[in-house]
């Protein structure tokens, strides 16, 4: 079996990518967990995760290591936040999740993971968690509402300056009487007072709705 590290704590593993597994023996959304020379990898599906998409489709700005201060908005039941949980073991993943459905599972994903800690709230309600969270490295978005822009824009305050955000577009939620493109364009000249970008990156074949942003704070 061969393995490459392909960023920090992100490797390839034959033709499937994987993080090392902080939580031993535990599958988290039925991943393939692979053992190789002592060390259990948990192999990590661009078609459930598009962080693990854009790593797949050649994304170059990969900044989060085993330190890394993470806010992660809409987390879901945590299939992504779990493998930014792997990479960040000695770091914290702050998990911004609304639906109460999916942050039952999220809880029990948190009471696991040291390094996981689920916060149930509207992510415009930054008032809510701006002091349990801090200043943060990173900030990973992937919430499917009309108001994507105006929710990161917001959260950059617990952004450190020329700190990185990870920003998923979804056209369909925002617009859809207008282009995938024209919605893509719009939405980041909203970030222009923020953020610069530094990377586009279609999800195909992965995933043919979302547009995966790599931006950075402006310091
Ligand atoms: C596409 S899913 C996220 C998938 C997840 N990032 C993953 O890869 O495992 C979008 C999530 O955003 C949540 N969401 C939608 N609007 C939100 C808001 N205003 N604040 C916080 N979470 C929100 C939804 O409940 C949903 O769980």
């Amino acid at each position: 079996m061969r393995v490459e590290k392909l960023f920090d704590g992100v490797y390839r593993i034959d033709r499937k990518i994987a993080t090392i597994n902080s939580d031993p023996n535990v599958k988290v959304y039925n991943e393939e967990l692979i053992k190789n020379d002592g060390i259990e990898y948990r192999s990590w599906n661009p078609y459930r995760s598009k962080l693990a998409a854009a790593i797949l489709n050649g994304l170059k700005t990969f900044s989060i290591n085993e330190k890394t201060n993470v806010l992660y908005l809409g987390a879901a039941t945590g299939t992504t936040a779990s493998h930014v949980s792997d990479i960040a073991h000695n770091g914290n993943v702050f998990c911004v999740e609304l639906s109460e459905r999916n942050m039952r599972e999220l809880m029990h994903l948190c009471e696991r993971r040291k390094n996981m800690f689920p916060i149930l709230c509207d992510a415009n309600n930054i008032d809510f968690y701006i002091n349990d969270v801090g200043m943060c490295d990173v900030i990973y978005q992937d919430i499917s509402a009309k108001e994507q822009a105006l929710i990161i824009n917001k959260n950059s305050r617990m952004l450190k300056k020329n700190g990185y955000a990870y920003f998923i577009i979804k056209s369909q939620s925002i617009d859809i009487s207008k282009s995938p493109k024209e919605v893509f364009e719009h939405e980041l000249s909203l970030l222009s007072d923020e953020f610069e970008v530094l990377e586009k990156i279609d999800l195909e074949p992965y995933d043919s709705m979302h547009l995966f942003v790599v931006l950075r704070k402006k310091a």
